[in-house]
């Protein structure tokens, strides 16, 4: 079997990439990857030379590069995607790019070679807000109610992996799944900024009161999700996945890290607010447990400890991807805040 994955150099897409080459060591995998500011070959330094694994440098935007990519490609794991609400907020354009135009270039190309599954990646924002408080939840018939240009852009991919699927019969599946964190999280997501910024002695920016709820799933067990989707899944349909741990806000997840990391509460700082800041989210992943057998394999508190130790042990990595166009990013974001 041969993969096509699609933003393998970024946080979720690496990690995928370990965990395919750990669980299907026979199947070929090419990394199509524009490496913007968030794709990092670092990320894959232990399976570049892999007998099975091939990069290539590219940009799903482009037909050409699309074409080559997708030679003799069976499944296309799509990953590739402007990721982070802030910077969709400073500069929406780019998002409608890679994300909108990206995802359609992809899909022509998947049905013009006729692959046997193109899967997509999509997330819980494009179902919008949820009241704080209540115990509501999204499921794979909520509504679509983007309400950032990050998943808006998202919302109008997945439409478009829908129609390929009614108009042309292409043959595809949609995984839409809440926060993610775990080792490679590019530091500008609120975890691995939290971490490291503690790390270099400095506060955390929390958003407003903080009172915010995200649904925090291990990236680890999203990839099990999306192999169980690929293997066990069926055509057409949409899987959401999150890991449904019990409810934090944003403070509360903050106050985790803090004493994880032996520091005092003095060093969460609450900053202005995000513009038009989604409220809750909470996913019900009962479709993929029931159909698939999917769970989350830890709590919360066990992968967050991982994920601490690994940015623990790791500082050269995220040191480096600290210095540079971060720099740049980070006092726009946050100076003046
Ligand atoms: P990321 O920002 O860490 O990585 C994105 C990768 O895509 C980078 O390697 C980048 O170089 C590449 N890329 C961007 N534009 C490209 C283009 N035009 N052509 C080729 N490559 C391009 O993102 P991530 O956190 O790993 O997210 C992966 C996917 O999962 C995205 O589709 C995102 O919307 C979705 N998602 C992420 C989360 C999360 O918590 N991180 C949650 C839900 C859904
Ligand atoms: P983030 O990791 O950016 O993911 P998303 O916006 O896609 O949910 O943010 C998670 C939550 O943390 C969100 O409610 C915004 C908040 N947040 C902060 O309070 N401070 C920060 O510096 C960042 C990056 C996020």
């Amino acid at each position: 079997m041969r993969l096509l994955v699609t933003g393998g150099a970024g946080f979720i897409g690496a990690n995928f990439i370990h965990y395919w080459l750990k669980h299907h060591s026979k199947d070929e995998i090419v990394n199509l990857d524009k490496l913007t500011y968030a794709g990092n070959l670092e990320n894959l330094r232990s399976v570049e030379k892999h007998p099975n694994y091939k990069f290539m440098k590219g940009d799903i935007c482009d037909g050409g590069d699309v074409a080559i990519a997708m030679h003799g490609v069976d499944i296309v794991v799509h990953f590739a995607a402007e990721s982070h609400v802030d910077r969709s907020i400073l500069g929406p354009a780019v998002f409608v790019m890679s994300n909108v135009v990206g995802t359609q270039t992809l899909l022509d190309a998947a049905v013009e070679i006729g692959v046997k599954r193109f899967h997509h990646i999509s997330t819980d924002e494009v179902y919008g807000t949820l009241e704080l408080g209540s115990k509501d939840t999204f499921n794979e018939n909520t509504c679509y109610d983007p309400r950032s240009p990050y998943s808006a852009s998202k919302a109008a991919s997945d439409h478009l992996v829908r129609a390929y699927h009614v108009t042309f019969g292409l043959p595809i599946t949609i995984t839409n799944c809440s926060n993610n964190f775990g080792p490679y999280q590019f530091p500008e997501k609120l975890i691995p900024l939290a971490i490291t910024n503690l790390l270099e002695e400095e506060k955390i920016p929390i958003y407003g009161e903080g009172n915010q709820v995200r649904d925090w799933l291990y990236v680890e067990d999203h990839c099990r999700a999306i192999d169980l989707v690929l293997r066990k899944g069926k055509v057409g349909e949409t899987y959401c996945v999150g890991a449904q741990h019990e409810e934090m806000t944003n403070v509360q997840v903050a106050k985790k890290i803090v004493k994880l990391l032996g520091k005092d509460e003095s060093s969460i700082e609450h900053v202005k607010d995000r513009p038009g800041h989604d409220v809750r989210y909470a996913m019900d992943s009962a479709k993929i447990r029931k159909e698939l057998g999917w769970k989350p394999k830890y709590d919360f508190d066990t992968w967050l400890e991982k994920t601490v130790e690994w940015y623990k042990k790791d500082t050269l990595w995220w040191k480096h991807v600290k210095s540079g166009e971060y720099q740049e990013y980070y006092k726009e974001q946050y100076e003046d805040r």
